[in-house]
């Protein structure tokens, strides 16, 4: 079992509030009958896993399922990433990845991003740097899922 201290982080109240009502009550957590992608992304540090599935029509993501167990920023994250899929081309899903990776790693310019939704609320979580493999592991995930080969595969965090 994990030696990570699972206790959402002390960050802004409104903030852990808006994480924990994630965490409680996920957003498109369940399965997709006939997914296109299926990535199983695993977080070494803890055991704690994910599973995201999408559905694609054309280049543009038409469906999105979460499932898995982990602590409440890896849940929260993933459910709020989740919320901004639908709709998106393979090129602007990346972006979000890429925009979120950069607020993770203290990019205080895109935690002010209002296009990351309720993502803006996890930008304190860098400055915990163990927790922050726990937000990214749902973007890990998706980065896997956008790239060209996959049908279903099983992964570990970078
Ligand atoms: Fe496992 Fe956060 S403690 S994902």
């Amino acid at each position: 079992m994990s030696e990570i201290n699972r206790e959402t982080p002390p960050l802004n109240t409104l903030f852990q509030q808006l994480i924990l009502e994630h965490y409680k009550s996920p957003r498109n957590r369940g399965t997709l009958p006939a997914p296109d992608v299926q990535i199983e992304m695993r977080n070494p540090s803890c055991g704690d896993e994910v599973r995201l599935q999408l559905r694609f029509e054309g280049d543009r993501v038409a469906d999105v399922a979460f499932d898995g167990h982990g602590c409440s920023i890896s849940q929260a994250s993933i459910s709020m990433m989740t919320q901004l899929l639908r709709g998106k081309s393979k090129e602007e899903a990346a972006a979000v990845a890429e925009r979120f990776t950069r607020m993770m790693h203290g990019d205080a310019e895109v935690a002010r991003d209002k296009s990351l939704g309720d993502l803006r609320a996890l930008a304190g979580v860098s400055k915990f740097p163990v927790r922050v493999k726990c937000a990214l592991l749902g973007f890990n995930a998706l980065e896997e899922a956008l790239k060209p080969q996959h049908g279903s595969a099983t992964r570990q965090q970078p």
